[in-house]
């Protein structure tokens, strides 16, 4: 069987992925060989019985022995050896969850339910990187993939909901950190029942104003609070979160020039754990009964969900606690908006971690196997 190297499988990202793989007996079928860039020499990882021991991350002349190589250990990783390899001639396949090589023409953004046929030609044409897409663009084409692989949407605005995992392990733990400060500073009171609403609002929100309270990974609180902002400031008033939105879905699609879908929004950190939300705005380029659009949904791929438009069934199965740690990307809220029947109105709400980074790796290293 074939040698696979990983990188970065102890990471959250890699640790997800490295479930999935083990779930779906994907090990049974390769020789993996794990890379650390602190622990070369350790053991390999039990779940891989068999597999040598750790291997050092920069050497280069180990990770060039392989013909895949898949990595989640993060964009200054892929940065300093991606190039490397690259200068040194090595010619393997490349697959990575990092954002540092998605754009390039070099590359092709894996998510193979929306674009099987872009990265079928990508391989027959020699390509030879193949990179996860933005999280929230993943888990947006999962969802709503038949409106836009069968050319109905004119253009699409993207409201953002988005989970603390999206900026990393620590994040979560200081969203979770804050929550549990800010019932600290109020705990007696809140035990009362006669206690007074408006001084327990007060307190709290003293707390989330203290330079005591634990903020540093996101800058700012997040408990209680929201962020309307997501990586980088382009400087012309959009932030890289929201560029990635349109560069990236027509990318998937294989779209570019006067053949690209116009997609922009605005992208919110909210206090969720690890799946994104969205609200969208969608132009159709024509008038389809919600009917269709649900069968057109439904049956795209086996993974999107059309939820009942109902407040029972939005509250129950379209939410970030819903949808977390399943593979099942539910959309809802269908609705012709009061701006036309050309208008549609739509939520959909993914896992971070599954579709919106390790599954299409996953996925992308079983097609490369072939
Ligand atoms: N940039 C995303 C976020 C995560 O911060 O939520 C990775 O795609």
């Amino acid at each position: 069987s074939q040698a696979v190297g990983f990188v970065g499988y102890r990471g959250m990202v890699g640790s997800v992925l490295m479930q999935r793989m083990v779930d779906e007996g994907d090990f049974a079928t390769i020789d993996p060989v794990f890379f650390s860039t602190s622990q070369a020499g350790a053991p390999a990882p039990a779940f891989a019985a068999g597999a040598p021991a750790l291997k050092d991350a920069y050497d280069l002349g180990e990770l060039a022995k392989l013909a895949i190589i898949v990595t989640a250990q993060g964009g200054e990783y892929t940065a300093a050896v991606h190039p490397q390899l690259r200068a040194a001639g090595w010619d393997g396949l490349w697959i990575d969850a990092a954002s540092t090589l998605r754009t390039r023409d070099s590359s092709i953004i894996v998510l193979d339910p929306v674009n099987r046929a872009v990265i079928d030609a990508g391989l027959a044409g020699g390509i030879k990187d193949y990179i996860g897409g933005n999280c929230t663009v993943s888990c947006m084409l999962m969802g709503l993939g038949g409106l836009f692989k069968n050319g109905l949407v004119e253009w699409a605005t993207s409201m953002t909901y988005q989970a603390a995992s999206g900026g990393g392990a620590r994040h979560m733990r200081e969203l979770l950190t804050q929550f549990g400060s800010l019932n600290h500073a109020v705990s007696s009171e809140l035990a009362d029942p006669a206690s007074a609403i408006l001084d327990i609002d007060r307190q709290v929100l003293a707390a989330q104003r203290s330079p005591e309270l634990d903020a540093s990974q996101f800058g700012v609180p997040l408990a209680g609070n929201l962020i309307p902002w997501i990586d980088a400031d382009l400087g012309n008033g959009q932030s890289k979160e929201e560029w990635k939105a349109g560069v990236e879905t027509n990318k998937i699609l294989g779209r570019s020039g006067a053949d690209a879908i116009v997609v922009d929004g605005l992208c919110v950190r909210i206090g969720a754990m690890r799946s994104h939300s969205q609200a969208l705005t969608i132009k159709l380029t024509q008038d389809l009964s919600i009917e269709e659009i649900t069968r057109i949904l439904d049956e795209d791929n086996e993974w999107s969900k059309v939820v009942p438009n109902t407040k029972e069934d939005s509250m129950r199965d379209l939410t970030p606690v819903a949808a977390s740690g399943t593979l099942t990307v539910p959309v809802g809220r269908l609705r012709k908006l009061e701006m036309g029947p050309q208008y549609l109105s739509a939520f959909t709400v993914g896992d971070q971690l599954l579709w919106g980074a390790a599954e299409p790796l996953r996925r992308m290293l079983k097609i490369a196997l072939g």
